[in-house]
């Protein structure tokens, strides 16, 4: 039986994940949104182009729940982005009602699916995912830190000038404006950041990785930056469909580890087939710590009004 990846939502970061899924042929896809056209539509289109890509992906659209059944991975992207001015809490209430209903539907007909959080404010969405999925800790994942490494590798990569792929870097924290960038596991090509880079220049590339979300609200005007969220949302697919046990930086929920619990924040993880096989633990510094306690809280009080028990 083919591999089954259900994203939910079809928007800009849904369709493009649903598309890096099916150019690479990873899976079949079903791509779900309330409003059906849209997602059938782009599904049709996706199913067209897999000829010229050479991919064996189907690609399904869908509003009926029914049809993401038997799904491996389900990635919820359903909500509404970011607009000028918002910061992604200002998305709390509307997306937690978003997430609730669209994680009960499609628990309900893959129950032994993983569940990747792509939704803002993401940690937050990934809590109400687990709540009401019922799902184990190592099924519910959230995308956050793995996009945060990607713009601080970019950032580092542009300021060293060398390729990014050879740039390491650690963002752990929820995955909001108090992120925690770590420079000190943070290399290119294995050499240590703040051997390369002066302590101002860090802290100003600190503080645009911060706001990188921002910046890109800022330039579109109509939404939130797609590409590389769903480029990382698909690594995560990636090493668990193909059990790659990659260590990535992505939200989860924490009993204990970093200090905390039942919380969800981003920490590094190794991704399998079963979902999170494990949280690397890491010593951090009484000042990274505190700053990881800060992101974590803040994670916490959002949780809080939600209201779950
Ligand atoms: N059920 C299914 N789909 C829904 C629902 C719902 N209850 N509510 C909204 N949607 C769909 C919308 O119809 C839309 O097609 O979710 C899609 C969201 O797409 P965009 O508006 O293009 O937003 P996008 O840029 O994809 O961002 C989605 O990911 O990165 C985060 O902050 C971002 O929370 C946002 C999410």
């Amino acid at each position: 039986m083919k591999t089954k990846i259900s994203v939910i939502g079809a928007g800009n970061v849904g369709a493009t994940t649903a598309e890096l899924i099916a150019r690479d042929g990873l899976a079949d896809v079903v791509l779900f949104d309330i409003h059906e056209g849209l997602a059938k539509g782009k599904a049709l289109d996706m199913t067209e182009a897999c000829p010229v890509w050479g991919s064996p992906s189907i690609v399904t659209g869908t509003s009926t729940f029914e049809e993401t059944a038997g799904s491996d991975i389900i990635v919820i992207t359903a909500g509404f982005p970011r607009k000028p001015g918002m910061t992604r809490d200002d998305l709390l209430i509307a997306n937690a009602d978003v997430i609730k209903t669209v994680t009960a539907g499609t628990v309900k007909y893959s129950p032994d699916s993983i569940i990747v959080v792509v939704t803002n404010p993401m940690d937050v969405m990934a809590y109400a995912a687990m709540k009401v999925s019922g799902f184990c800790r190592e099924r519910v994942i959230g995308m956050g830190g793995l996009l945060d490494s990607a713009r601080f590798r970019t950032f580092v990569a542009m300021e060293v000038g060398v390729s990014a792929a050879d740039v390491e870097a650690l963002v752990l924290g929820g995955h909001g404006d108090q992120m925690v960038p770590l420079p000190r596991f943070t290399t290119v090509k294995g050499i240590p950041v703040p051997e390369l880079i002066g302590k101002d220049t860090i802290d100003h590339l600190i503080e645009r990785t911060r706001t990188g979300g921002a910046e890109i609200v800022g330039l579109l005007k109509t939404g939130s930056a797609f590409y590389a969220p769903a480029a990382s949302a698909v690594q995560m697919v990636r090493s668990i469909l193909f059990d790659e046990k990659r260590i990535l930086p992505c939200s989860a929920y924490l009993q204990g580890e970093y200090g905390f619990s039942d919380v969800f924040a981003g920490v590094p993880v190794v991704l399998g087939r079963q979902g999170i096989e494990k949280i690397v633990g890491l010593s951090l510094l009484p000042e990274e710590m505190e700053m990881f306690g800060r992101s974590a809280a803040a994670v916490r009080a959002m949780i809080d009004t939600l209201n779950f028990s």
